[in-house]
């Protein structure tokens, strides 16, 4: 297998012209752009010689023809709101560059290598979607019930895009040995360390909650203080009481993130009548992430009727810790060594959809630096010595898998 680094880079480079943004992209979930994006790769996995389609959830599957057994390579295309070109774009685009080298050495009688891009991993609708839906764990009335936030459901919005009533693709326990994920960390520490590749040993647990607190609208320069029953003073107090709790119970990893706040009507001279906060909240301990949930609900409690104002939590997202399969990663240590590249065994505090295929066939990751340590944000980026080193190391890996095939 030979690996073309000037296609795997243009390719890179056309993905992120899907709804560019400056120097990053702007793809939410199945919006044309990141609808485009999957059309644009499904003629990409064509082209190179699998056998490919968009399923019923918008997961783009190219498979290996004439094989039984494949490794899966992949990870997601869509990006939250003026995300970075390489966040999961890089995992699929390495799967796609791997499998047309398969083909162009022209041995086509070991392990197939078979490509996915999954929906919606950024969860403007439902975070790991498609991941899910992979492995069994998404129903059509899921569907129904999952919305966007401003309400629309998954279910309109796969109509819209014509995905809806598809098959949908699934994990192949005789076919798929192993699912592989190769990402840039996101974070600083590899490059801090002055390492090359990340071996990841595990991945945090994740939850997301929505406190809503819901008080009266009313005249902001006519009601007297004492009077008002303001949704926007009581959601800051919460939240300010709630990192006060965090501070104190957190474990030496743990991290949180007011992400979002809305108040309604939303206007200068309005008391809010309502408030909203996203806050999410991730550790690698279940425990702790228990933990911090009670506190969350204890200082729901404390708040509730305070100044006339209702207090509530929503659990929206619930994830557990993974594990990564320790086989598979050392396979990933040793190749990424045997090419003089310094590793670096670590957790990732990201969510990848590796977290919800762990549970059912053996996944590893494999990390490239970030630089300045930043994602998440059009400054994203990475050397492409990097980005050539993490697919050669990948490459070195699925020949390791064929040997024991
Ligand atoms: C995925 O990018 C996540 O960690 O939220
Ligand atoms: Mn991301
Ligand atoms: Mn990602």
């Amino acid at each position: 297998m030979q690996i073309n680094y000037p296609r795997l880079l243009a390719d890179l480079r056309q993905l992120a012209t899907f709804g560019q943004v400056g120097t990053g992209v702007h793809r939410l979930s199945f919006t044309s752009e990141d609808r485009e994006a999957r059309h644009w790769l499904l003629q990409r996995m064509t082209e190179a010689g699998l056998d490919a389609q968009i399923d019923g959830i918008g997961n783009v599957y190219g498979q290996t023809k004439g094989v039984n057994k494949a490794v899966l390579i992949g990870s997601h295309t869509d990006s939250v709101p003026k995300g970075g070109w390489l966040d999961g774009a890089m995992g699929v685009l390495y799967g796609l560059e791997l499998a047309r080298a398969r083909l162009e050495a022209g041995d086509l009688t070991d392990l197939g290598i078979d490509v996915i891009s999954f929906a919606d991993e950024e969860g403007t609708y439902r975070a790991l979607a498609g991941s899910l839906s992979f492995c069994g764990h998404l129903s059509e009335a899921d569907f129904a019930a999952t919305t966007n936030q401003l309400g629309k459901t998954l279910h309109a919005v796969l109509l819209e895009a014509g995905y809806a009533g598809r098959p949908r693709v699934t994990l192949d326990p005789s076919r798929h040995v192993a699912y592989l994920e190769g990402h840039i960390e996101q974070g600083p520490r590899l490059e801090v360390e002055g390492k090359k590749i990340g071996v990841v040993t595990g991945i945090v647990g994740i939850r997301r909650l929505q406190v809503t607190c819901t008080g009266q609208a009313d005249h902001a320069g006519t009601t007297p203080m004492h009077l008002r029953k303001d949704a926007g003073s009581a959601l800051i107090k919460y939240c300010h009481d709630l990192i006060r709790r965090f501070e104190q119970i957190r474990g030496a990893n743990s991290v949180w993130n007011f992400g979002q706040v809305m108040f309604e009507p939303g206007a200068g001279n309005v008391v809010p009548s309502a408030a909203r906060v996203l806050i999410e909240f991730r550790d690698a301990t279940e425990a702790t992430i228990d933990r911090m949930q009670a506190e969350i609900q204890a200082a729901v409690t404390t708040a509730d009727g305070q100044g006339g104002v209702n207090v509530q939590a929503t659990e929206l997202i619930r994830v557990s810790p993974a594990e990564m399969d320790a086989n598979l990663a050392a396979l990933i240590e040793t190749a990424a060594r045997a090419r003089g590249a310094s590793t670096l065994r670590m957790p990732s505090g990201a969510g990848h959809d590796a977290m919800v295929l762990s549970r059912h066939v053996s996944t590893a990751m494999l990390f490239i630096p970030s630089i300045g340590g930043r994602s998440h944000d059009i400054a994203e980026d990475t050397d492409e010595a990097d980005i050539c080193l993490g697919i050669e190391v990948l490459a070195d890996t699925v020949r390791a898998l064929n040997q024991k095939a």
